[in-house]
């Protein structure tokens, strides 16, 4: 087997897509599954990843994909995922297992709790969040996570300078997001797609891709006019996440 074809048996794909970096041999796997998380918190960040380096951060990270990916090319910089379902946390650890990954780590965890309880303020040097669920049925409404005290946890949480990544293919989702997400960041939409990753940073935003959906991108940093009772003050006066998340794109969710 020549060893362009050997390489290639080594590099994954999704959709055609490759992950970043390559499967090795057993023998140099790692652990990357934050399988116990303390009772109260916070993370012990200098012991989980044996060393102090800017922590990059991704909630509702799925199968991991962004993170893999960031890694293995940003190895200065330590990465925690997280996410409530534990099947993909389960995909994402696999294959940062296999990748020898020392700067990743995952967890099954709430976002919110992640924020409140795991992250202590000022930790963290991005926070990463892809296309969280708009949830069509208005039962379940109330889980949406992108609402003004999510907004206020993640401004708590950020390093002075710190970026906060939000992406949605959901229009009604993006409007509200477009409405509150200013109130606490410097916030700016991207035009075009991100250059690191053309046809997608994440699993949902190459599906969308591929389906033809506006993808909706923004980053912002923390505004430092605002201290933390401001900014928890302010979250209680500014409305929750009801929108018309327009049903007949519930399809391409399932
Ligand atoms: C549409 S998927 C997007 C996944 C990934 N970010 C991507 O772009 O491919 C939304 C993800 O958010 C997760 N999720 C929903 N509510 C959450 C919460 N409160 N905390 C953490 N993850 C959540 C879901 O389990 C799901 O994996």
């Amino acid at each position: 087997m020549t060893e362009e074809r050997k390489k290639r048996r080594h590099i994954e794909r999704e959709f055609g897509v490759p992950f970043a970096g390559e499967i090795l041999d057993p023998s140099q796997w790692t652990q990357t599954a934050l399988k116990k998380l303390p009772a109260t918190g916070p993370l012990d960040l200098p012991t989980l990843f044996g060393r102090t380096a800017p922590l990059i951060v991704d909630l509702g990270c799925g199968n991991g994909r962004f993170l893999l990916g960031s890694a293995v090319w940003r190895p200065n910089c330590d990465h925690l995922g997280s996410d409530v379902l534990p099947v993909v946390i389960r995909y994402a650890t696999r294959r940062g297992n296999q990748r020898g990954s020392t700067n990743l780590r995952f967890a099954v965890c709430d976002a919110q709790r992640m924020l409140e309880v795991y992250l202590p303020p000022h930790s963290v040097a991005e926070i990463h969040c892809y296309h969280p669920q708009p949830y069509y049925d208005p039962s379940q409404v109330h889980l949406r996570l992108i609402s003004p005290s999510f907004l206020a946890l993640v401004h708590r949480t950020l390093v002075p300078g710190g970026l906060f990544f939000i992406q949605s293919d959901n229009p009604g989702y993006w409007r509200y997001i477009r409405e509150i997400v200013p109130m606490f960041f410097d916030f700016h939409e991207r035009i075009g797609r991100w250059p690191d990753a053309p046809k997608g940073r994440t699993r949902r935003e190459i599906l969308a891709l591929r389906r033809g959906l506006p993808v909706f991108r923004g980053s912002g940093t923390a505004r430092r006019d605002l201290d933390e009772s401001t900014a928890l003050h302010l979250a209680e006066s500014l409305p929750p996440p009801i929108f018309d998340a327009d049903r007949r794109l519930r399809e391409l969710d399932e």
